[in-house]
């Protein structure tokens, strides 16, 4: 039967391609932007399923605009706190998102950024480019060392289990981390070592964050635990970036607190907290860290699986249930 699948914003053709090959109709926003939440109501009117963007933010309100032939949000992201779950299973409507394969993507870019900080290659790009480079120096632009250093990460899911991988294998590094149980595989694979949050902060070098957005970790990290790092410290932020108190943030990079930051996800996207950029010691993606062609023609092909699943009636590969 021929269903109705609104995209919200242009995604890589493979996925949509799928959509059509399984028969569906397909409209696209035709506009290359963020819908407002009045466009993406009168839009997605009359759909049976709905593939959205993590900007996208779909709530009781907006399911019920769109109508009860719904079946399914296929979110294009692993991340999915713009969707509130408990409206939509009231609703009878399925959650998916696209985990797994943009996994090692997040955790090399994860890795790129304290690399980027660390070694203050950002830095030392805008430095050189000014012309202000006369000639090698003893202390021009010192950074921290990476190899062998111990690295803290907090949330071992799947991505930050693949930064752990790359650190431990690939840099020497001792790996703690902080999590709400212990991951067994991390230790055995990696000699990871559980703590708690206070050790972790206390005692590592570089702090990448991978949890996911609920009430429980937002501003998670604020002054006290900046106050907690050592003054050497790097922190990185891929997951989202209401994690992080970014004016406490940008006020531990200021007063030395840490000695850099890279983050890829920022508290008010697109907006940065005023003073954030003009810091010379953080280095600051636009939620690149899934940017690569593979990983985002990967999510266009995951979504569409998930949608094609749902409308034949089947449980789609990706479901996600509601957090605590
Ligand atoms: C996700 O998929 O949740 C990422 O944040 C996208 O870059």
């Amino acid at each position: 039967m021929l269903m109705k699948i609104f995209v919200t914003r242009k995604i890589p053709q493979v996925g949509i391609d799928m959509l059509k090959q399984a028969g569906h109709e397909v409209k696209i926003s035709p506009l290359d932007r963020p819908l407002s939440r009045e466009e993406l109501m009168l839009e997605a009117a009359g759909c049976d399923a709905l593939l959205s963007q993590l900007v996208d933010k779909i709530d009781g309100v907006v399911l019920d605009t769109i109508g009860p032939q719904l079946k399914i949000v296929a979110n294009y992201a692993v991340g999915y706190d713009n969707i509130n779950i408990k409206d939509a299973a009231a609703r009878h409507v399925l959650v998916t998102n696209t985990p797994d394969i943009l996994t090692g993507s997040v955790a090399d870019h994860a890795f790129g950024l304290m690399l980027a900080a660390g070694r203050r290659i950002v830095e030392s790009d805008r430095f050189s480019r000014a012309g202000k480079y006369t000639g090698w120096q003893p202390f021009l632009l010192l950074g921290q060392d990476v190899f062998g250093k111990t690295l803290g990460i907090v949330g071992t899911g799947r991505i930050g289990a693949a930064l752990a991988e790359r650190a431990a294998k690939g840099f020497g590094m001792k790996i703690l981390y902080h999590d709400q149980k212990p991951n067994d595989q991390i230790e055995k694979d990696l000699g990871a070592k559980f703590c708690t949050l206070e050790e972790l902060l206390k005692n590592s070098d570089f702090v990448s964050v991978h949890v996911p957005l609920l009430d429980s970790t937002r501003h998670m990290f604020g002054a006290a635990q900046f106050e907690l790092m050592k003054k050497t410290a790097i922190f990185v932020n891929t997951s989202r970036g209401p994690v992080v108190n970014e004016a406490a943030l940008r006020d531990a990079l200021k007063k030395g607190d840490i000695f850099a930051a890279g983050i890829d996800v920022w508290e008010h996207e697109p907006e940065l907290t005023p003073g954030l950029a003009e810091l010379e010691n953080i280095v600051i993606t636009p939620h690149t860290a899934s940017a690569t062609i593979e990983a985002r023609d990967n999510m266009s092909r995951v979504a569409a699986e998930n949608i094609i699943a749902a409308l034949k009636g089947n449980t789609p590969p990706n479901i996600v249930k509601a957090n605590s």
